[in-house]
């Protein structure tokens, strides 16, 4: 535990009688989280809804986090600044941190656009846990679907600071898996998550 940046020195690590474990083994699972990172209209809440829904349905226990829900409530106080990106990113990953020591399946989908940041989250994990999915589907594709037509605003100016326009948006190196979505059904592209996952041992049989 990195106590180095912790506000206050007046507290200690409480370890509980149950682990990250025993949590998971009792659900019959292993667990992990599944980070999806890309740009807005990529297809990241339609991939992450999608793959939940055959999860939970096979028997896994799962949760998504998904970046336009999460800013509703925890991170409604968070903009789109960089810094506010940044604490937005920091805070959901902690969340999920949580939640795999829960035991569960968990699903971040937010575009999530600073390589530092992504790679901040992933140290927060064991090595196998943390399996970025890079959701690779081009900006011209993206402003061509614009399903909230927020691309369409933010080329006449009206949004600023937007992901793949005039803020940045920093490619993976080298993610755990790479989804083209362009021309790929929604279900092949869930079920090569789900095909990945199984051979590595996370899905219930
Ligand atoms: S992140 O960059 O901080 O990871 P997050 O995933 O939480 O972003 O939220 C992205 C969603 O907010 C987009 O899908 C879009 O609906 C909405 N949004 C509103 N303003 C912006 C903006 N300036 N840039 C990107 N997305 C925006």
């Amino acid at each position: 535990m990195d106590l180095t940046d912790i506000a206050s020195s007046d507290i200690s690590w409480h370890t509980m009688h149950v682990d990250k474990l025993s949590r998971a083994k009792q659900k019959n699972q292993k667990a992990a989280v599944l980070w999806l990172t890309g740009l807005s209209a990529s297809g990241k809440s339609t991939i992450a809804s999608m793959l939940e829904r055959r999860l939970h349905s096979n028997g896994s226990h799962t949760y998504v986090l998904d970046g336009d829900n999460v800013r509703f409530g925890l991170n409604r106080d968070l903009g789109f600044s960089d810094r506010d990106r940044v604490e937005n990113i920091r805070r959901v990953a902690e969340v999920a941190r949580l939640m795999v020591d829960a035991g569960l399946l968990v699903i971040v989908s937010f575009i999530s656009p600073f390589r530092v940041d992504r790679d901040a989250a992933r140290e927060l994990f064991d090595e196998t846990e943390f399996i970025e999915v890079f959701v690779e589907t081009p900006i011209a594709e993206c402003v061509r679907r614009d399903p909230k037509g927020l691309y369409a605003r933010a080329l006449r100016g009206e949004i600023k600071n937007f992901t793949g326009l005039d803020s940045p948006y920093e490619v993976p190196e080298s993610p755990e898996i790479r989804l083209d979505t362009v021309g790929h059904s929604v279900e092949k592209t869930v079920e090569r998550v789900e095909v990945w996952l199984k051979e590595r041992g996370f899905l219930n049989d």
